[in-house]
């Protein structure tokens, strides 16, 4: 019988929960033994660790958050954080890691492997911004967030014929920005994939107005730049009557949509299916709806495609 450890890491994301209780549910089913990691790496090293069962994992399926805590630990990347996370896996006859986290959670358990200690990551991300998968736990729902937000602020831009721009999260992925953009119908969508001049955003917007629309939802990603400081410029060059909104936070929590359920509870069975055939440093993924599996050092070492072709439809769109 395995004993399977199991713990989220970074930022948290609407889906984590399911990913556990599949994780739980299924070791339990092969008759596996698991333990709770508290509070990602920094609970592991801090010993903060619980065995779970099968109602541990009861009516979470749909909460966002993750029950076990998440955190960011400097002390991990450390070869002496791990050597302690290590003996605490042992201590506890802990055989076997799931990491639920992103691409900074990969490289611990990719660490873990190299130190003989089979790790299985799961990706759990708003930001969508792993190469190796179409989809990461989390970015469905936040894209969702974001759109409801855009669906509010349109209303109140188009009452006082205002210029908006909405801030939001993927780090240096532009995904969010992109797909929610056009599913709330941006009339300009700016990300870091994409070289932008300030100047193009003002001359579509001096057009549309010149044709009668008098306002305008500008989506623009965190990894551009700031919000306020192109507000600014905005309004230096067109006299816009403009405000800035930066999502922010709430676009990490909220219930996981069925979407985000359903592959959490896909991946986080495949997960420990891995484990217990034996096998280490992978991480599990989906491509074109099947769930597959790839060796943590290949998939961080994949670079992302931005859907380009997408981005210039929207462009069409929004004329
Ligand atoms: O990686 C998830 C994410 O929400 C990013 O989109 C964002 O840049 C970052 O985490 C925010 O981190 P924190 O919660 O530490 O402020």
């Amino acid at each position: 019988m395995k004993t399977i450890g199991i713990l989220t890491s970074g930022g948290d994301a609407p889906g984590m929960n399911a990913a556990i209780r599949a994780v739980v549910r299924s070791a339990i089913y092969y008759g596996c033994k698991v333990y709770g990691i508290n509070r990602g790496y920094k609970g592991l090293i801090e010993e903060d660790i619980q065995e779970m069962n099968l109602s541990s994992v009861g009516d979470i399926i749909h909460r966002g958050g993750t029950v076990l805590k998440s955190s960011r630990c400097e002390e991990f990347k450390t070869e002496e954080g791990r050597a302690i996370g290590v003996e605490v896996l042992k201590k506890f006859g802990i055989d076997c890691l799931v990491v639920i986290g992103g691409d900074g959670s990969f490289n611990g358990a990719l660490k873990l492997s190299q130190l003989g200690f089979p790790a299985i990551g799961i990706p759990g991300t708003i930001d969508n911004d792993l190469a190796y998968t179409d989809y990461t736990i989390g970015f469905d729902t936040t894209m969702n967030t974001i759109i409801d937000a855009i669906g509010k602020i349109r209303d109140t831009s188009s009452s006082h014929e205002r210029v908006n721009i909405i801030e939001v999260m993927g780090r240096h992925c532009g995904d969010l920005a992109l797909y929610a953009g056009l599913a709330g119908g941006a009339e300009t969508i700016i990300v870091p994939e994409v070289e932008f001049k300030v100047e193009d955003v003002c001359t579509k917007l001096k057009t549309t107005q010149k044709r009668g629309k008098r306002h305008s939802i500008i989506v623009l990603a965190e990894g551009v730049g700031n919000a306020q400081d192109l507000g600014k410029e905005i309004v230096k060059e067109t006299g816009a009557d403009l405000r800035v909104t930066i999502l922010g936070h709430v676009q990490r929590g909220g219930s996981p949509t069925a979407f985000d359920r359903i592959l959490a509870s896909r991946m986080g069975v495949r997960a420990v299916e891995l484990l217990l055939d034996g096998k280490a440093a992978k991480v599990v993924g989906i491509k074109d709806n099947k769930i597959i599996d790839m060796d943590i050092n290949e998939a961080l070492s994949m670079t992302r495609d931005f859907d380009k072709d997408t981005y210039e439809m929207v462009k069409i769109l929004s004329i």
